[in-house]
């Protein structure tokens, strides 16, 4: 369904954003050669702390942001390359579902007319049609008809992000790119929506990218995840084997695995990191297996059993003796 690879992008801040004078201290590595793929009916979730890039991921992907380099397949055609009616037609079938839906319905329309403008900007049906679709994508979402009539402001959060998930669904899409769904909701309502994002994969068999700092909806809610720091994809594994089975330093320490260290806080919207590191790996200076090779070898993403991957020297070689030590 979607193929990503060595996906980069850099962001230039501050001084020197002129070309030339572009110092590395100015360059962030927001999305440092990401590559995974999504299959058709299954969730992948990627998990990572505040200024990880997730974001930055989705919005590449979703061709909001542009790439700096690297490959995006959506069904087989570069998503990079797409133009026109083929990029049109990928933003009919692939919906992204954001954090804020405050900020991306507008205030002035009723949830009706929400509900029926991108119906209405991809051309589906006649007025009755339309209406009809409408009605019943409100059922899917579980919102009573009486809501359409409501503009945004006079609904609760939660019951903003069911339209912005009926908007997302009303075109049918066969991959969902939801960045923070659930953040910033109380965590029944928040299960509510998580719920309804897994009854759409196991009803419709929706490919879903569910990006999220919320360590238990990941590993609830994926088939596989994806972690990511500093840019870059560090682990992979089945979401049944995320919350024990993950080798990663970094995810085990996310986890609480690895005794000697806290747990740090997976919070969102602060973006106090300036990616640089032109070789070795990105968690060097902050892992306590490290060994010499680290400092000046990135490591790729290895397979260390059926469908798990870890980015680390020290598992790849030694891979026995660390989960004995780990064991400790
Ligand atoms: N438009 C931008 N201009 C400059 N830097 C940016 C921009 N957008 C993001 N960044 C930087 O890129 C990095 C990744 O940010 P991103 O928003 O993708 O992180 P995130 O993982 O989504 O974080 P959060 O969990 O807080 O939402 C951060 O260091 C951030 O400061
Ligand atoms: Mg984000």
């Amino acid at each position: 369904m979607l193929k990503v690879r060595d996906l980069h992008k850099n962001f230039v801040v501050g001084h020197g954003a002129l070309g030339r004078f572009q110092h590395p201290d100015h360059v962030i590595k927001a999305v440092d050669g990401v590559s995974f793929d999504v299959a058709a009916g299954e969730i992948l979730g990627i998990v990572g702390e505040s200024g990880s890039g997730k974001t930055t991921l989705a919005r590449t992907i979703l061709r909001l942001s542009r790439a700096d380099s690297g490959s995006v397949r959506y069904r087989g055609v570069e998503v990079l390359d797409m133009q026109g009616k083929e990029l049109k037609q990928f933003r009919r079938e692939v919906q992204p579902i954001f954090q804020d839906a405050d900020s991306t319905l507008d205030p002035h329309q009723s949830v009706s007319s929400i509900l029926q403008e991108p119906l209405l900007i991809h051309g589906v049906g006649d007025e009755e049609q339309r209406r009809w679709a409408v009605s019943a994508v409100m059922r899917n979402v579980n919102l009573a008809p009486s809501f359409l009539n409501r503009h945004p402001s006079e609904l609760s959060g939660g019951q903003r992000q069911r339209v912005a998930m009926g908007r997302a669904l009303l075109l049918e899409p066969r991959l969902i790119v939801a960045d923070e769904p659930t953040s910033g909701l109380d965590p029944l309502v928040a299960a509510q929506i998580l719920s309804l994002l897994l009854g759409l994969k196991r009803e419709r068999g929706l490919s879903i990218v569910l990006i999220t700092h919320d360590l238990d909806t990941v590993a609830y809610a994926s088939d596989r995840v994806g972690v990511m720091y500093r840019g870059r994809v560090v682990e992979t594994i089945g979401g049944a084997e995320f919350r024990h089975g993950a080798l990663h330093p970094y995810t085990r320490l996310l986890l609480g695995l690895d005794e000697m260290l806290g747990q740090p806080v997976l919070q969102e919207g602060v973006h106090e990191h300036v990616h640089v590191f032109e070789q070795g790996c990105a968690y060097v200076n902050s892992c306590p297996h490290h060994v010499h090779e680290c400092h000046h070898d990135s490591p790729a993403l290895r397979e260390v059993s059926p469908g798990h991957f870890v980015a680390c020297h020290v598992v790849g070689q030694r891979r026995e003796l660390w989960r004995v030590g780990m064991k400790r």
